[in-house]
């Protein structure tokens, strides 16, 4: 009971009642980036009729298009909330298209392989929630492993997931809500202290986790364009996708002076 209080409030530091508060408030706020992950996700074309959703919480920044596209969805949450706020969100968008979903409170990282094998036939989405996993464990190593596994785990299977990848305080110069045209189509293969990085010339160092870091060209300029200020976070998910994978880019304005840097990016399964 205790536990379940517990990820009902803040979800082992991950959601719970506090994200929804947040998600709610900023519902306007979010509204951009929102529509930015919508025509990223409806841009795909899948042929699973079923979704095993990792992380799905009340789906505050997911596409209710995307998904009315499956037949039916498993919600994975350790939020017991999670389903009403789902329902609230979505149930009748899902109602409307025969969707049928069920919720599991279950640990979708504890527990993968076990879903997966349950799940035979669904198309995997991790939404939002490996970027988190460094409030949750506490442990850089062990986040780095977990992390890093999952493409092993998921090899011969047809994946995807959007997650936090960097963040921290900007001084925006022009409205946030035009920031996401200039982010639109940004696609980006991750590639640390690349020799082309502008970090490396001292004026655009981005201090991150209390180390200097150095970035590609392209991660510069986007850090540049929102005017990347003080100390940044690493949600220590760079390497969840395979090495050279082409990703997708999206700046979130969680609050107006702090903005996170979402990766996205579908994985098909290995031959
Ligand atoms: C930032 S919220 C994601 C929000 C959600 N995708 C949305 O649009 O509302 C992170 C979610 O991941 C869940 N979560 C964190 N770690 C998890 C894990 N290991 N297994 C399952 N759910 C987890 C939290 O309970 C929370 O609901």
């Amino acid at each position: 009971m205790l536990d379940w209080m517990k990820d009902a409030l803040h979800a082992q530091e991950t959601g719970g009642l506090s994200w929804h508060a947040s998600a709610w408030m900023a519902k306007r706020r979010w509204e951009s980036t929102q529509k930015s992950i919508d025509s990223f996700l409806m841009d795909q074309t899948m042929e699973q009729t079923e979704l095993l959703l990792i992380g799905g919480s009340a789906g505050w920044m997911m596409s209710g298009s995307w998904l009315a596209k499956f037949k039916s969805i498993r919600v994975i949450d350790i939020d017991p909330l999670a389903s009403l706020f789902f329902y609230l969100n979505h149930g009748k968008t899902l109602k409307k298209s025969g969707t049928a979903w069920r919720f599991e409170r279950r640990d979708g990282l504890r527990e993968l392989t076990l879903l997966v094998k349950e799940s035979p036939h669904s198309f995997i989405w991790f939404d939002n929630v490996l970027g988190q996993q460094c409030f949750k464990l506490k442990d850089e190593d062990l986040v780095l492993r977990q992390l890093k596994h999952i493409k092993e785990i998921l090899k011969y299977r047809h994946w995807g997931s959007i997650h936090d990848w960097l963040s921290g305080p900007v001084d925006l110069v022009i409205p946030d809500s035009e920031l996401p045209e200039i982010f639109r189509d940004q696609r980006h293969s991750i590639a640390f202290a690349s020799n082309e990085s502008l970090a490396s010339n001292g004026e655009n160092t981005l201090v991150v986790n209390n180390k200097s870091m150095d970035f590609d060209v392209g991660t510069q300029m986007l850090l540049s364009q929102v005017n990347a200020r003080g100390e940044w976070q690493d949600h220590l998910s760079a390497e969840v996708f395979p090495t050279s994978q082409t990703c997708q880019l999206i700046p979130w304005f969680f609050k107006p002076n702090y903005c996170h840097f979402l990766l996205a990016s579908f994985i098909k399964p290995s031959p």
